[in-house]
């Protein structure tokens, strides 16, 4: 049997039919940029996120760079993150000439540790950004209580987390603003590049609908500079199709998730995801610890699973970021973390059959191979 990291082909299969109709109309009209379908999505993914607002735009890096933009972080500023994200998180930081400060992650959520954060602030600091990795929402009591006392934005990363909920708030609902990435992998992907950005403060809403159109609200008439950010029609047509699956593609991944933990909870050689009792993910990924992990992963890979590794290397070792001067040893629960993650697969349409495949074989390749739990332990 050949499991898959992801199968796309398999979800545009059940829906294809949906699509294609709304991307011939789209062709007949030649209406590609901003349209009724972009009006729609919009309105449909606020209502979905709890916002008040969304802003369609080209992709999650440009969404997130967007609002770093319109909160006025520049040159100097310091925003702090996770040291275990994508590094996308950074690069929009990077990208209008702030700062990323990274800050290390909890050991069993594998989120920022807002422990952490307050001793990472200075004078310096416009905003901290909580990223709900894996489709899991961070835990943002905390995060949003040292960002009201200290007087500082929290923007919210949830580029993995499409209707993910903490307290029964969904993710994109609870900071100032959120970056969401609709990357074709992602919980709710475009067929292409796409990203929106949520937000509830109509002031920012405002000035981001103008960045992302070249700093314009009328045609040729500039009140700032701006970027070339625009979710186009075709990608909002296909989105807001995929929208009204999204909630039982969600359920269909916590189910698959329940699969994987169930079938995996008594071995000693597999740490497995926490799940914050706070929290409702939608499990964007499925992410383990196992010990002597490229091994694991090779054997997986000849046995037809494929895996993948969320991430290799933390952001202050990237080469990208050796500028910033951080040691290695900095961050030990994502430097630790890295040597031993392995994400499984997990989407929708992965069956019962294929699960069990996975957990059949990982179970006989980790025999006699116990993982310390609690990566801090072992960091
Ligand atoms: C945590 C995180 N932030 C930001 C991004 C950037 O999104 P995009 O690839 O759409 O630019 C991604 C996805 O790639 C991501 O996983």
């Amino acid at each position: 049997m050949d499991v898959p990291f992801l199968d796309l082909k398999a979800q545009h299969q059940a829906i294809k039919d949906k699509i294609l109709p709304k991307w011939e109309e789209i062709l007949e009209n030649a209406a590609f940029v901003g349209g009724p379908y972009l009006d729609a999505f919009e309105k449909r993914f606020a209502e979905h996120c709890g916002a008040d607002e969304c802003i369609g735009v080209g992709n999650g890096t440009d969404a997130l760079q967007l609002i770093f933009d319109a909160l006025g972080v520049g040159h100097g500023d310091e925003v702090i993150m996770p040291a275990n994200t994508f590094i996308a998180t950074a690069e929009a930081v990077s990208k209008v000439g702030g700062t990323p400060v990274f800050v290390d992650v909890k050991p069993d959520t594998y989120n920022i540790d807002p422990e952490k954060i307050e001793a990472a602030i200075t004078p310096k600091t416009k905003c901290i950004v909580p990223v709900h990795l894996y489709g899991q929402v961070a835990d943002m009591d905390a995060v949003l209580e040292i960002g009201n006392r200290r007087g500082i934005p929290v923007v919210e990363d949830s580029a993995q987390a499409h209707l993910a909920e903490y307290k029964g708030r969904r993710a994109g609902s609870m900071g100032i603003a959120a970056g969401f990435s609709f990357y074709p992998g992602k919980n709710l992907g475009a067929c292409g590049e796409a990203g929106a950005i949520t937000t509830s403060d109509a002031t920012l809403a405002a000035s981001i609908r103008q960045l992302r159109d070249h700093g314009s609200s009328q045609k040729y008439v500039h009140q700032q500079i701006g970027y070339n950010s625009r979710l186009d029609a075709l990608q909002a047509a296909a989105l807001l199709v995929k929208l009204d699956h999204l909630p039982a593609w969600s359920e269909a991944r916590r189910a698959n998730a329940r699969l994987y933990l169930g079938q995996l909870e008594a071995e000693e050689g597999i740490c497995l995801p926490t799940v914050d009792r706070d929290c409702l993910p939608v499990w964007h990924l499925f992410v383990i610890q196992v010990e002597d992990r490229n091994a694991v992963q090779r054997e997986l890979r000849d046995r037809g699973i494929a895996t993948a590794l969320h991430y290799p290397i933390p952001l202050h070792m990237q080469e990208a970021y050796r500028h910033l001067g951080y040691e290695r040893g900095a961050f030990p629960v994502s430097e630790a973390y890295t040597e031993r993650l392995l994400s499984l697969p997990m989407y929708a349409e992965l069956t019962a059959d294929q699960i069990h495949f996975v957990c059949d074989n990982l179970k006989e390749l980790v025999a006699g191979k116990p993982i310390t739990k609690g990566v801090a332990l072992a960091g």
